[in-house]
């Protein structure tokens, strides 16, 4: 068993569509590990996605994350990484096979919905970044 990190983004917190994704996610094998509601800052968010710093969306990304609720969540599963980027779909909703949580969910490529981490490492960075060493111990 392996534990990835998903963010239900604000557009479907403030859509009302977040219980709908954590049944989603809770139906496709995940186990919800750990979970918060918060607010992030225009730092943070510019800290999470700074892989994107270069990027033409970038200030629109960081205006997006910080315009409301977050969800993170650590989610647990056998190889958990790959099997919640299957369950999640395509960054653009329009792509994104049947089924799936931002074809279901999400409004557009920058509002979709839902963030899943992209390797171990990141999963570990990003759980750590929500989550303190307390809120870890029973990962
Ligand atoms: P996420 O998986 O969280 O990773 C980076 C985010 O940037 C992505 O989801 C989208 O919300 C956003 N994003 C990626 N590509 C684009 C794009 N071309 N235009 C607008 N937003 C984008």
């Amino acid at each position: 068993m392996s534990n990835t990190l998903a963010i239900i983004k604000p557009d479907a917190v403030q859509s009302g569509k977040a219980g709908k994704i954590l049944s989603h996610l809770e139906a496709s094998g995940f186990t919800v590990k750990a979970l918060q509601m918060t607010r992030i800052s225009a730092v943070q968010a510019g800290a999470f996605y700074a892989v994107h710093r270069e990027r033409p969306f970038f200030d629109s990304l960081v205006s997006f994350m910080t315009s409301g609720v977050v969800i993170p969540m650590v989610l647990e599963a056998e190889d958990a990484v790959a099997k919640l980027r299957g369950v999640i779909g395509a960054t653009d909703p329009a792509e994104a096979d049947q089924g799936t949580v931002r074809q279901l969910f999400a409004e557009s490529k920058e509002r979709n919905a839902i963030h899943a981490s992209d390797s171990d490492d990141n999963a570990a960075a990003e759980i750590a970044f929500f989550f303190s060493e307390h809120q870890r111990l029973g990962l």
